[in-house]
């Protein structure tokens, strides 16, 4: 079991109707004035950000809106809010959404505190202790930023989409409530399932021999996520089902499920190329597609580890052939993402053989020239791996 370092300062508020609870918790922690920061409409329609106003005003908690956050954030709404912040003397970052909004809510509490502009904290990964705290309502379980200590924005002049972690930058309160993400479009639920699941991957597969306390926590998270997938797909409004699948989706990457490992992160390095190359393309989707083919690029560094994965996640009977075993996992999880009705070819996101060439610079300049721990990737192994997956 590896060293490691691990703080989570979050407070979670879960269940039905925890939004209300906004204003009380928030004036408990003493803010002033809040920046109310949301994304492309569903909170305004669904009469979310109605029912939060309501809730800070009862509380004479004073809030600025900044709407209008697109899936895959970007750098230029960032710096208006962090000029907001600056001017409005706001205390407080509240993100209303996904991990978009929370996402560009962390960036923006990093940049109100301090002077240079914030996507230099983006390329330079210099830490930085001064970030206004922020609090969350999630509306969509996925990302698990509503407790991680990273962000990850876009810069769609630099062509770029990179990410920054900062411990500091971990919410203080998350507000949970199953219930709103009872209206989610069935796309973004399974691209979600396919994100939280792939945090887990990401964790469990690197270059430690097997930590049981941290493993055995990843496997029954796995577990879950696959038995609870079909019933939120098919029953959107089933609140047990919703609520595991929070629960989950925070437990996937607020760091529990890998402490005492090194982690891969190797495929998100891969997605992320993805949405910087077509910001339409979906986190999750693009991970749909990236991790088989991750997968069987790498699987023979060591074949027992995705044998045991495949033995434990999806009941396979060892065949006494550890290789044969290993591929049966990698085509379990591939069908996996396929029965959530995600993709499972670069060719159905609309990216082509072409646009490899494309995405290896800014991958270079992203994770360096040798990425990974599971197997160390050079430049040369990820355009394989983007071929695999073609
Ligand atoms: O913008 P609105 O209108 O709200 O619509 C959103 C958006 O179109 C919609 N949505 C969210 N909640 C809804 C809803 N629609 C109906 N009802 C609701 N209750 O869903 C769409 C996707 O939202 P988004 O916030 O983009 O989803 P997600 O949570 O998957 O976040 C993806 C982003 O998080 C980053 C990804 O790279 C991507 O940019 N990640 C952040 C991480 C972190 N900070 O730790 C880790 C992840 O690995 C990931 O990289
Ligand atoms: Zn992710």
């Amino acid at each position: 079991m590896e060293n490691f370092e691990f703080v989570s300062p979050t407070q979670f508020v879960f269940g039905r109707g925890a939004e209300l609870t906004v204003g009380r918790k928030l004036a408990e922690q003493g803010a002033k004035h809040v920046l109310l920061h949301f994304g492309g409409g569903s909170a305004v329609k669904s009469g979310l950000i109605d029912r939060i106003v309501a809730s800070l005003d009862a509380e004479g908690i004073a809030h600025t809106s900044l709407g209008g956050v697109r899936p895959n954030p970007e750098i230029t709404l960032v710096r208006e809010g962090v000029s907001l912040c600056k001017t409005e003397g706001i205390d407080w970052v509240l993100a209303v959404g996904g991990g978009s909004v929370i996402d560009s809510a962390k960036a923006i509490a990093n940049g109100a505190c301090i002077e240079e502009d914030v996507w230099e904290l983006f390329e330079t990964k210099r830490p930085n202790a001064s970030v206004l705290p922020i609090a969350v309502v999630l509306t969509i379980p996925a990302a698990g930023s509503e407790a991680s200590k990273n962000t990850v924005i876009s810069n769609d002049e630099l062509g770029m989409k990179s990410g920054y972690g900062n411990d500091f930058q971990r919410p203080k309160l998350a507000f949970m409530n199953p219930e709103l993400t009872f209206t989610l479009p069935e796309y973004q639920t399974a691209a979600g399932l396919t994100d939280m699941y792939a945090h887990l991957l990401e964790r469990f597969f690197d270059d430690v021999g097997a930590v049981p306390v941290t493993d055995n926590l990843n496997l029954s998270l796995m577990k879950t996520i696959r038995a609870e997938a079909p019933r939120v797909l098919t029953e959107p409004d089933n609140y047990d089902a919703r609520a595991n699948i929070m629960w989950a989706g925070m437990l996937c990457h607020q760091g529990y499920a890998g402490c005492g490992r090194h982690e891969d992160w190797a495929t998100h390095g891969l997605e992320h190329e993805l949405s910087a190359l077509n910001p339409a393309i979906t986190h999750g989707a693009g991970l749909a597609v990236m991790f088989p083919a991750w997968m069987e690029y790498v699987y023979a560094e060591n074949p027992a580890r995705f044998a045991f994965y495949g033995s434990e996640v999806f009941g396979l009977t060892p065949t006494g052939d550890i290789e044969a075993d290993a591929l049966s996992a990698i085509d379990e999880t591939r069908a996996f993402f396929a029965s959530l009705g995600m993709p499972t070819t670069l060719e159905e996101l609309d990216v082509c053989e072409e646009d490899i060439e494309k995405m290896i610079p800014t991958l270079r300049a992203n994770k360096g020239e040798a990425f990974g721990s599971f197997k160390k990737l050079t430049m040369d192994d990820a355009r394989a791996i983007y071929r695999l997956a073609l």
